[in-house]
């Protein structure tokens, strides 16, 4: 028999709220530091690299998984959203951490959303003009979240650079503990950005998808950007450029997808 060389240690799925909370005194009493990961599943190696990340530069990491419906504007969005519950945990516990936090939704909105994290400009444009109360929803079970969490760090990938800044901002202006780390972009081969998204293509529209990122990192303005990609079969809604980065959304399969480029790569 061939002996197993390393015997994975499963992660521990907590799904109260006090359950976690608990934790959080004996680790700080051990003096060990916490790094959190928050997701709504459907685990892919974007947040593989998350997880790795916080796994590397922390000595305990929690991963939740919770998806949030108050940031879903559109209905069929949220009962589609791809759930691999059992999946995941494999995978996050291959990644080495130790902790999963799977809250239910009456325990998590017991206000039921009558007290919501609103903010006024950045929230207002590129996805936000297009997804009402979007980040009314992300930033309020972001603040829920790093608050159960008590963690030192909590990362965040920049495919949703909008929403990193917004949560940053958030931490900032809110006077959180928690450091809000920023995580490159995971792309495939071809250049799509990796996302839970992508599961939802058909097999036509994953052969088209990296066309998105060819076209929003190649072409020389906006313009060009939006006419390639209406010409190559995507819906565009957005082509931005704010931060010195490129900004697009659009439509694929009735997929939405959204990616960003730094300027410096335009046209590389
Ligand atoms: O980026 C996500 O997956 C979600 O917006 C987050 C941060 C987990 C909040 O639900």
């Amino acid at each position: 028999m061939i002996p197993e060389l390393s015997i994975m240690e499963k992660a521990k799925v907590i799904t109260t709220i006090p359950g976690w909370r608990e934790k959080v005194p004996e680790f700080r009493k051990e003096g060990k530091t916490i790094g959190f990961v928050p997701t709504m599943g459907a685990i892919h190696k974007g947040h593989i690299s998350l997880i790795e990340r916080s796994v590397s530069e922390n000595d305990v990491t929690l991963v939740s998984i919770f998806v949030n419906p108050t940031q879903f504007n559109n209905p069929d969005d949220f009962n589609n959203y791809p759930v691999t519950f059992d999946e995941d945990i494999r995978k996050i516990s291959e990644a080495g951490a130790a902790y999963v936090f799977y809250p239910d939704h009456e325990d998590l909105y017991r206000d039921n959303y009558r007290y919501v994290i609103s903010e006024k400009s950045l929230s207002k444009i590129l996805c936000g003009a297009f997804r009402t109360g979007h980040f009314d929803g992300v930033l309020t079970v972001v603040l829920k979240l790093l608050l159960i969490s008590g963690a030192d760090r909590a990362y965040f990938g920049e495919k949703d650079y909008q929403q990193f800044k917004l949560i940053e901002g958030m931490a900032d202006a809110f006077f959180l503990d928690t450091k809000i780390i920023p995580c490159p972009i995971l792309r495939e081969p071809s250049g799509l950005a990796l996302s839970s998204r992508n599961a939802l293509l058909s097999e036509q529209g994953k052969a088209k998808a990296p066309l998105f990122y060819q076209h929003l990192k190649r072409s020389a303005t906006i313009e060009e950007a939006r006419k390639k990609l209406a010409a190559s079969g995507f819906e565009v809604e957005y082509v931005e450029e704010h931060f010195n980065r490129r900004f697009g959304a659009v439509y694929l399969d009735s997929v939405r997808l959204i990616d960003n480029v730094p300027l410096t790569l335009k046209g590389v």
